[in-house]
Parts: C-alpha cells; structure tokens; sequence
C-alpha cells in the first residue's frame, strides 16, 4: 500500500523535474529528483544495478521532513530517478521523518532498507524531543513496505549510560554465516560519540551486542554515518563526528569524517583502531557510505556539501545537494587510497596533453585545448631543475575574466589549497582549505575532476582528495596556470562523455 504522503511526493517530483533541464544539473554526479538531498543512503548493488537512496525533501531546496529518494545506475554515474522510496507517513516518523539508513538483500531476495524513524515524543517535563529508532522496510527495488514490528531497534536496548534521542544512522550487512549486523551511532549521556553494534537472525529481529568503539574525545562530540568493512585484510571504519575542533590541517573545524583503519573482532563486536586520517581535505563532503560491487571493490560515495553552508541559497534554486564522484579504496601501506573508479576512467575522450610546458610568472598561461567545465585533468608539477625551487604554483579552472576557483601549491610548506574566494561567491563563509601533502622535491602529481559546480582533487593517485562545490556561471570555463618561479607541467586532459 502506497501511503498518501508518499503518492504527493511521487507525484510532485515527476511534475516538477521537469522545471530542470539538463544543462541545470551536473553530468555524472547524481543531484536529488527535485528539492534538497543530503547523505546517501542504502548504497547497495541490487538485482542488477546499483541503487542510490538518498535523504531528500522534494518540496524545497531547504531539509524539511526526510524522505528517501531514489535513483539506479549501472555504472555508478548516469543515474535515473526512480519513485521516492519512503515519506514519513507513519506515527514513529512524525518528527524528523526518515533519517539516514542502508540497505541489504534479505535471503528471500527481497531489499531490506534500515533507516532511523525520528518520533516527536512527549517528555516526563511536558517538553516535546526528537526521538531515534530504528526501523525497517522491505521492498522489490521500487516499493518499500514498513514493517509492522516497527522500531525494531529502541534505545531501550543500548547500556543505561546512553542518550536515548542521539541513536541512529544503521548501516547493516550481512556477515558470513547469513546472519545480519547493523552498526549505528550513539552517544554517552555525557555527550561523547561512539557506534554500537546489533545483530539479527533474519533482519526483522535485532538485538544489541556490543560498544563497537567509544570516542573519548578524540573525534568530535556526536557521531554521524558510520561505515563498517573489511578492506585489503584491514577493518575499516568510517564516521561522520559533528564538532570537530581543527587539528592542524589534518581535520577541520566543525563537520568531518574521518577514516579508522585497524582490526574488528566479530566475536566480541569491537573495533581497534590503528591509524586515523580524513577522507577528505577539501570543503564539502559528509556522510559517505560505501558498498561492494559484484567484482569485489569498495566503492565509496559521500555527499558533496557541508552542513554548515545549506541555509545560504535561495528559495529559487532548482535543487540543492549533490552527491561526489564514486571513489573506489584500498589501502597502501597502512593508509587508505581513494581512486575514481574504472567506470569513470571509460568516460574519458578526446584526450589533449602538453608536456614539458614551463609555467612562470603571475600572467595567467593558458594552453591549447585546456579547458571545460566537464573535464578530466591529470598534472604533474615539478621545478625546473632540481636546484631550482618554486614558491608557488596555482591551477585556475572554471574561469572568465573576474571568476576563478584556484588549486594552488606552495612547495616549501608542502601545502595544497582549493580556494574559491573568486567563484563568485558572495557569502561569508569559508572558501579555501588546505592538506599538507607528500612532496617529493616539489613534485606532484594531480588529478582535478571537473562537473560543472564542483571539482574533485586528486593528490599523488589517491593518497589525498579535496571536493568543492561552487556555482560559477557555466560560461566560465577557461583553465589557466600561473607559478612564482619557474614550474615545469605535464598536462593530459580529457573530456567526460
Ligand atoms: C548526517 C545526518 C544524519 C541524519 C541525517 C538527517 O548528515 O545528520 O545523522 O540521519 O543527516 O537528514
């Protein structure tokens, strides 16, 4: 049965798609149907295809009551929306709506979405609070039923020392033995983040079995998102921390992720960290969640956005939100990797390359055939000669005679930095952002990922990754360099068709 809210919101956004013409949009990174979208959600590989959910509001570019939106793709980048897959039509939703969740192929064949309820309850006080469940819905990849049993995951469940309305975001998989576990964030009653561990015989049932990991302050306040695999023997877990206080250039002030890589014991369902790093330097990217594909990579998508700018842009906009390019991890030497992923490299035409080209001096050089704002563009930037430092090089893409978002490098603090104070903007919020990044006597080699209103950085074959967005007007498509000192470029760049 097709709950009446979540018909409106059907048919709502195949009347209102229509207002956007493809031009409006990014070409391979996926943007919600109409209205707002924030993190993904139940990114799962299903009869098929892949499936994307996504936290939506179709009515405004604003969040408002979460929906899950939905869009399939075979490739992970030409994406094609499906239905809206849930509204918050059910008394345990009439708060928040459907928060952020995952998905996974029950053994009847039928998808199981776990996602958090959020319930408006009354409290002993008489005050009205958000409250956090779990719950569950099944479907055949288009329509989704809400179990009866709802929620099926309570903070009832979890250790006395817990706050009960901060509990949420299941990611669920199966394990070995066909057995279910789903791993979720909570936080102490002090506010410290941690995710907690259940486990189910068949995906409808659960129950708790462990304090996967405690933060103790290291990682921000309340925990976001979490992601729980297995990757080249390591056990990777990924979170989302809220609150984060800057340290050095390694994590940002505010909202982060950040990337535990160690070991996970499923007997006694917890997890070692050994090395911490983040997942990206740039500015705006949140909540990813990964998933397997059939021939056995992890492919990882976050949300390409940061929370503390969604509240800047006007009522008009036709959507709000996108997603970031697909990036496949392993890891190397301990560190994770993240990569574009080969169906992505396929897309790849029209190659253009110029090598050897000395950039000096602080008029703009451009280069023949470099240019577009749907472009691949791989770089290698090294001195002249080895005794012949630089101090700065800069990348300036998406650019017209006033407008610019700009990659810069300044070799003697090994800092890379996207800036875009130039794109246009007129907001006061943060523009640039900086990662320390492995020089090797002033050589680099980078990968700038450009859709139209972002651009994805690539530092030394994915042991770094920096995302922006910005809203440049499209005309804006020049590249250009320019070096303090003298800098020798390799350049190959392609079209994305
Ligand atoms: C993260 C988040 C999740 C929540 C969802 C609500 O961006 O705050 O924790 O489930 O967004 O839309």
């Amino acid at each position: 049965m097709i709950s009446e809210k979540l018909e409106k919101a059907r048919a709502y956004e195949a009347e209102n798609e229509k207002k956007i013409t493809p031009l409006m949009r990014p070409v391979f990174h996926l943007t919600p149907r109409v209205g707002w979208m924030n993190d993904p959600n139940g990114f799962s590989y299903y009869n098929g295809k892949y499936h994307m959910f996504y936290q939506y509001y179709p009515y405004r570019p604003f969040w408002g009551p979460m929906h899950w939106g939905h869009a399939v793709s075979e490739d992970l980048l030409h994406w094609n929306y499906l239905p809206a897959a849930l509204a918050p039509d059910e008394p345990y939703e009439n708060g928040g709506g459907c928060f952020s969740g995952s998905a996974v192929e029950l053994s009847d064949g039928r998808q199981l979405l776990v996602y958090t309820g959020v319930l408006s309850e009354k409290q002993p006080d008489g005050t009205m609070h958000d409250v956090q469940q779990q719950c569950v819905a099944v479907g055949d990849g288009v329509n989704y039923e809400k179990c009866e049993n709802n929620p099926v995951m309570t903070a009832k469940q979890l250790p006395s020392d817990s706050n009960r309305f901060d509990f949420r975001d299941p990611k669920a998989w199966k394990a070995a033995d066909g057995s279910y576990r789903c791993v979720m964030v909570n936080c102490d009653n002090k506010g410290d983040g941690r995710a907690v561990l259940f486990e189910s015989k068949d995906g409808f049932s659960w129950n708790f079995k462990s304090i996967l990991t405690q933060n103790n302050g290291k990682f921000g306040k309340m925990w976001e998102c979490p992601d729980l695999f297995e990757l080249d023997g390591k056990a990777v877990l990924i979170v989302s921390p809220m609150e984060m206080e800057a340290e050095g250039l390694e994590y940002p002030n505010g909202h982060g992720v950040v990337c535990q890589i160690g070991t996970y014991d499923d007997e006694t369902g917890t997890f070692t960290c050994e090395h911490a790093q983040s997942v990206d330097y740039g500015i705006d990217f949140y909540a990813p969640q990964s998933t397997q594909t059939p021939d056995g990579r992890r492919v990882m998508i976050g949300w390409m956005q940061n929370w503390a700018f969604v509240n800047q842009h006007a009522e008009t906009e036709p959507w709000f939100g996108q997603m970031a390019l697909p990036r496949e991890l392993s890891i190397v030497d301990g560190k994770l990797i993240q990569r574009p992923t080969k169906e992505f490299d396929a897309l790849r035409k029209n190659p253009v390359s110029h090598n050897g080209v000395c950039v000096s001096g602080l008029e703009a050089v451009k280069l023949e055939g470099i240019e577009g704002r749907v472009a691949d563009v791989e770089l290698t930037i090294a001195p002249k000669s080895k005794d012949d430092s630089y101090y700065m090089f800069e990348m300036r893409f998406a650019q017209d005679d006033k407008h610019y978002t700009a990659l810069r490098y300044r070799p003697h603090e090994s800092e890379l930095e996207l800036d875009r104070s130039y794109s246009g903007s007129r907001i006061a919020m943060v523009h640039k952002r900086s990662c320390k990044v492995q020089d090797n006597g002033g050589s680099l080699k980078l990968r700038v990922v450009i859709d139209r209103f972002s651009a994805e950085v690539f530092v030394n074959d994915g042991e770094q990754v920096m995302s922006i967005t910005f809203k440049t007007d499209l005309k804006a498509e020049k590249i250009s360099f320019v070096a303090d000192g003298v800098v020798k470029i390799d350049i190959l760049k392609y079209e994305i068709k």
